[in-house]
């Protein structure tokens, strides 16, 4: 058994974290949720062009510390939503704040379709980690929280996930 934490960002602790929740169920990880000192305010739409703008600038929010000690873990799994192709501005802010080095990391996204290059831009900030199993799943367009990637392509991964835990 790898001591596993799952640290992750979620605009309404939404479908990022539908994933945390079926991870979690199978391994027993402990989890934490990336939050950021001043949360997006406004519509849908007005957090969609402000993120738009901090992806571009790869601006990094300030971002609360974590409770978990980083160190004691073996395994992260790192789960973000997909924000303009890449990672959300608040998980860009953790994996410049932490190193990740030595550390085995299980990247995920959530998307509504078009993940871009946003596993590539995680496995590049987790400098020096060993990256196992990255994993994008598609949710539908309309933040109803229904996942489209196939049930089975999704079990199949969650079942490797859990199996690398567990082992
Ligand atoms: C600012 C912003 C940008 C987004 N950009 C993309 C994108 O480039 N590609 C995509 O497939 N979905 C994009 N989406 C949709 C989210 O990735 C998708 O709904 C995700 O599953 C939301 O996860 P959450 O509920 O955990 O925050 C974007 C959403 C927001 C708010």
């Amino acid at each position: 058994m790898k001591k596993t934490l799952i640290v992750y960002y979620s605009l309404d602790d939404g479908n990022t974290r539908q994933i945390v929740n079926m991870i979690k169920e199978v391994s027993g990880a402990d989890i934490e949720r990336i939050r950021m000192v001043s949360p997006y305010v406004g519509s849908y739409d007005d957090i969609v062009e402000m993120g738009r703008e901090e992806t571009e600038t790869k601006h990094c929010p300030e971002i609360k510390p974590l409770a978990a000690d980083m160190n004691s873990y073996d395994v992260i799994v790192l789960g973000t939503p997909v924000w303009w192709y890449t990672m959300a501005p608040a998980m860009r802010s953790f994996l410049s704040e932490n190193s990740l080095k030595g550390k085995t990391v299980i990247p995920f996204a959530t998307c509504a379709g078009w993940p871009g290059h946003v596993l590539k831009d995680v496995e590049s900030l987790a400098a020096g980690s060993h990256i196992e199993l990255p994993f994008a799943v598609k949710f539908d367009m309309e933040g109803r929280g229904e996942i489209k990637t196939s049930r089975h392509e999704l079990q199949e991964w969650i079942n490797q996930v859990r199996d690398f835990i567990t082992r």
